[in-house]
């Protein structure tokens, strides 16, 4: 596989301690603060006029928890995440024409968002296991585009 048994430990044991529901909405709520043109992406959401309106639109929180649950897949099956995104990356590729670079923004806040919910115990061997997590999901999301 592509994961090292202790990048695996790394990743699981992490993940049993992520509150889905309040990481997911917090890390697609500063995708849309900080990188603001993929709202655009989600006019379907209603107000993201401000920082304030994206962290408490219910529509966000809802697709940051759905989105981080599908995040969890990955974490499921590390051995396999190419085939576990393949209808994701269509679905992302032919019907909602996201520029995959996307992928990997979202991937970088997912760390940011993850460092600081656990500080210290997000270790640098955590923070590397996380970071090609990303990657690899990235990848897989992006799988259809070429
Ligand atoms: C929908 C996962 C990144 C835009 C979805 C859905 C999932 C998902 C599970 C729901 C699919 C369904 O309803 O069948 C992911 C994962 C990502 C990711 C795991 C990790 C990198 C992104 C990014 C963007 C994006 C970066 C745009 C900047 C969308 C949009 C929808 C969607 C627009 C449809 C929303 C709606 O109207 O309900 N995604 N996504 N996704 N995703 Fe992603």
């Amino acid at each position: 596989g592509e994961f090292t048994p202790d990048e695996k430990h790394h990743i699981v044991s992490l993940w049993s301690k992520v509150n889905v529901e309040e990481v997911g909405s917090e890390a697609l709520a500063r995708l849309l603060i900080v990188y603001p043109w993929t709202q655009r992406f989600f006019s379907s959401f209603g107000n993201l006029s401000s920082a304030t309106a994206i962290i408490g639109n219910p529509k966000v929180r809802a697709h940051g928890k759905k989105v981080l649950t599908s995040f969890g897949e990955a974490v499921k099956n590390l051995d396999n995440i190419k085939a576990t995104y393949a209808k994701l990356s269509e679905l992302h590729c032919n019907k909602l024409h996201v520029d995959p670079e996307n992928f990997r923004l979202l991937g970088d806040i997912l760390i940011i968002v993850l460092a600081a919910h656990f500080g210290r115990e997000f270790t640098p061997a955590c923070q590397a296991a996380w970071q090609k997590l990303v990657g690899v999901v990235a990848h897989a999301l992006a799988h259809q585009y070429h």
